[in-house]
Parts: C-alpha cells; structure tokens; sequence
C-alpha cells in the first residue's frame, strides 16, 4: 500500500468511548462522557480517564480521588449523547433525563446502573499530557451484567453492543 502523512490528533484508533460516573465532596453525582481512556497496567489492574480541567466533573475526580468507568452498550445511546453534550454546570443533567444510579460498592462514586459494566476506581495518580489531566485508577471493583461472566469471572465483550 502507498502511504501519506496524515493528522496527529486522535491517531490512535478505534478507541473506546466511556462513561465516567463521580461524586462531589458534598455528595452530588455527575457523569460525563469521555473518549481519551483505557487500559494502562495488567497487574495491578489500571485504568485510565483524560479529564479536561474545564470539566465539571474534573473538581469533583480530583478532590474525591476516585471514578467509575461505565461501558455503555447502543440501547443508552440516548442518555450517552446528553451526558456528553450538557454540563452540569448548566443543568442537572443526571435528574434531566432519569439517570438510574446506585452507589459503588468500594470507591464513593456513582455507577451507572444500565450499563452493563461499571468499572470503580480509586485515582493513584494523574499527569497533564496537555489538553487532557489523565487520571490514573486502580481498579477495586468490576460490576458486569451476569449475562457476560463466565465461571472464571471474565466478561465476554463481543456480547456487547458497544457505542
Ligand atoms: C464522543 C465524546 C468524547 C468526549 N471525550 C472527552 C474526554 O476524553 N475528556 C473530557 O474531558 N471530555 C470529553 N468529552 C466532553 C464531555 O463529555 C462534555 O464536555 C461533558 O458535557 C462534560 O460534562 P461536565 O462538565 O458535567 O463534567 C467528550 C464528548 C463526546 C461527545
């Protein structure tokens, strides 16, 4: 094949598109959608988010030291396309379109109760790459749709309808 220079930005591809669910100090929930994300260590299991600082939800990750990442399959394509576009800054965006949340079992965040996984994270670190803060999760605990699991605790991702 023949070969040109392309763009530099969003190289990597395909890339997975999350939501990260969080808690304020003062106990109120947010979730954002975000695309710079994913695995960074095997053993211990990590994970990691790009927050940009002007995100609301950035104060909130970076004082309560944790998040969860919530896979979302195309039935909640509806809920992902307004939590990425409305900030909770303008609107309670959570409460706006009935946002099903539980609490985390480990970390003091959100999950986001129709996503069939919810990924609880505590933050171990976090560096500023540039346009994003990439904050570094330890992970605690993983919810999945018992549909996905096997006996050995491994979820079969091809079972989900990814966004
Ligand atoms: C496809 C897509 C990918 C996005 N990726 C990111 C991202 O990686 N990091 C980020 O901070 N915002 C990202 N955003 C933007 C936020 O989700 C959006 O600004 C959101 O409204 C922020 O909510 P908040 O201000 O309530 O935290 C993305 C939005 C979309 C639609």
């Amino acid at each position: 094949m023949e070969k040109r220079e392309a763009n530099k930005k969003g190289a990597l591809q395909p890339a997975p598109k999350v939501l990260v669910s969080c808690r304020g100090l003062d106990g109120e929930d947010n979730a954002l959608v975000v695309g710079y994300c994913g695995n960074c260590s095997y053993a211990p299991p990590m994970v990691m988010v790009g927050i940009v600082p002007t995100r609301y939800s950035y104060q909130m990750i970076k004082e309560s030291g944790c998040f969860v990442v919530n896979i979302a399959s195309k039935d909640y394509q509806e809920t992902f396309d307004y939590l990425g576009k409305i900030s909770k800054r303008d609107s309670n965006k959570l409460k706006d379109i009935n946002v099903k949340l539980e609490d985390g079992k480990v970390v003091n965040a959100p999950i986001l109760a129709d996503c069939p996984v919810n990924i609880e994270c505590t933050v171990v670190d976090s560096i500023m790459t540039g346009s994003h803060e990439m904050f570094i999760g330890k992970v605690e605990y993983v919810h999945a749709d018992s549909k996905l699991v096997g006996l050995d605790g491994s979820i079969d991702f091809t079972k989900i309808d990814f966004i």
